[in-house]
């Protein structure tokens, strides 16, 4: 199963959720992938160290298995590329090259089917962008990342309303919940904030007791019922 975490805004919590789903998917015994797909802010790469980056994989046909960072017990990561060239060149990147990139991403995620994942995470980059948009396509399910502000909410109905053509299911993860919200989404989770919450990838590792790690255990939950 892949799935799409997208978001209107940065910093909504989707590189969080990516690393935590992976990590309990993983602890599941499903064997994970994270892509990290943020090329213009990249940051899986200050949790995880390697010299083989996404930004290449995309451009190449080059074997997926050589990009590949194992973490854990079946939880693999492809992180992107820190240099400031790289970020340069996804900047200015043509929709034509964009496309490109997508056709090669669904190659790439062919092959780690076919090397017995079982789930693929996209972290995809804020906003909308032709990339963000086309690359709802190569999901199976999407999930929206938001923060519960009120322009956090009008961010999710223009994300909902680009997307409507997508016939996708699609699912809204609540993330930084300090109240008790409620809004008219298909919410899947209500992931709560905490200053508990450090630079570890893995909060749900360290903290198994915490209200946050109760909310990806329901999320895991329920994402193998959609399986
Ligand atoms: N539930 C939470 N409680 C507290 N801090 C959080 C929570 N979720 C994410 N964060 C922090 O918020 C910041 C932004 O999250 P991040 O996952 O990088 O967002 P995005 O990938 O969407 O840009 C990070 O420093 C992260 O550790
Ligand atoms: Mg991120």
């Amino acid at each position: 199963m892949i799935i799409g975490l997208h978001s209107f805004k940065g910093g909504s919590g989707k590189t969080f959720v990516a690393t935590n789903l992976g990590y309990r998917l993983s602890e599941e015994g499903k064997k994970t992938c994270i892509i990290e797909l943020d090329m213009k802010a990249p940051s899986l790469y200050s949790f995880f160290e390697s010299s083989k980056f996404v930004n290449d994989l995309l451009m190449k046909r080059v074997p997926v298995k050589d990009y590949l960072t194992e973490v854990r017990k079946n939880l693999s990561v492809i992180v992107a590329s820190p240099s400031v060239q790289e970020i340069r060149r996804d900047l200015v990147r043509s929709d034509v090259e964009s496309l490109k990139i997508l056709g090669r991403l669904q190659e790439v995620l062919a092959e780690l089917k076919s090397m017995g994942f079982d789930f693929v995470i996209l972290d995809n980059s804020p906003g909308l962008s032709y990339m963000s948009v086309n690359s709802m396509l190569v999901s199976d399910s999407i999930f929206f990342v938001s923060r519960a502000g009120r322009d956090d909410i009008d961010g999710l109905k223009i994300l909902f309303d680009v997307s409507k053509s997508i016939e996708k299911q699609k699912y809204v993860i609540l993330n930084r919940v300090t109240s008790d919200v409620d809004f008219d989404f298909p919410i899947v989770a209500k992931i709560p904030c905490s200053c508990e919450v450090s630079d570890d990838p893995f909060f749900v590792e360290i903290h198994k007791e915490h209200e946050i790690s109760k909310a990806f255990n329901a999320l895991v939950e329920r994402i193998l019922e959609i399986v």
